[in-house]
C-alpha cells in the first residue's frame, strides 16, 4: 500500500509546529491511517533544538485531548526534503527560510498550511510566542483547520487521485 509523510515546519518548533504534528496525528488516526502517513515538525531556527513544546502550547493541545509533551525541538535540514513528501509552512518567513535552504532538485510539495484550507489563498498562522493564551486558542483553531484541509490532499494522494499536486 502507499506511504507518504508530512513534516510541519515553524521558527522554532515548540509553538506552532509541534501542535500541527499533534493535531495531525490524531486526525490520521481517528482516519485509520496511522501505519501510513510519517509525521514530524522541525524549526527554521535552531534556537530551541532539544526542548520540550512551549508549555501554552502543550496546554490548548491538552485541553483538545492532545498530548504532545513527548516531542523535542529539532531543526529543518537539507535530507528532510527527501525524506518528506509534504513540508509544510506556518508562514511566509517560514517558507522563505525553506526554499533558500531546498536542494535544486527534490519532490517535496512545500506550501503554507492553509493553503489547504478553504478561504484566500495565502492565510497564515501567524507566531503566537509573544502572545497570549488567547494567542494559542487561535494557533489551535487555525492549524486543526489547515490539518484538516491537508489530510483531504493526503488521502488525495494515497488513492493516486491527486488533481492539483
Ligand atoms: P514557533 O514560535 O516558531 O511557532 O515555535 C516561536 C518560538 C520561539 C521564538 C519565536 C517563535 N523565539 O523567538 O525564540
Amino acid at each position: 500500500m502507499k506511504t507518504t509523510s508530512v513534516l510541519f515546519v515553524c521558527l522554532g518548533n515548540i509553538c506552532r509546529s509541534p501542535l500541527a504534528e499533534g493535531v495531525f496525528r490524531d486526525l490520521v488516526e481517528q482516519a485509520g491511517l496511522a501505519g501510513r502517513i510519517g509525521i514530524d515538525s522541525a524549526g527554521t531556527g535552531d534556537w530551541h533544538v532539544g526542548r520540550a513544546p512551549d508549555r501554552r502550547s502543550q496546554a490548548v493541545a491538552a485541553k483538545y485531548g492532545i498530548d504532545i509533551s513527548g516531542l523535542r525541538a529539532r531543526q529543518i535540514c537539507r535530507a528532510d526534503f527527501d525524506r518528506f513528501r509534504f513540508i509544510i509552512a506556518m508562514d511566509r518567513s517560514n517558507l522563505a527560510d525553506i526554499t533558500a535552504i531546498a536542494p535544486r532538485a527534490h519532490a517535496a510539495e512545500v506550501r503554507l498550511l492553509l493553503d489547504y484550507a478553504g478561504g484566500a489563498k495565502g492565510r497564515h498562522v501567524p507566531d503566537p510566542y509573544y502572545g497570549g493564551p488567547e494567542d494559542f486558542e487561535e494557533t489551535y483553531c487555525l492549524v486543526r483547520e489547515g490539518c484538516e484541509g491537508l489530510l483531504d490532499a493526503v488521502r488525495a494522494e494515497l488513492a493516486g487521485v491527486r488533481a492539483d499536486a
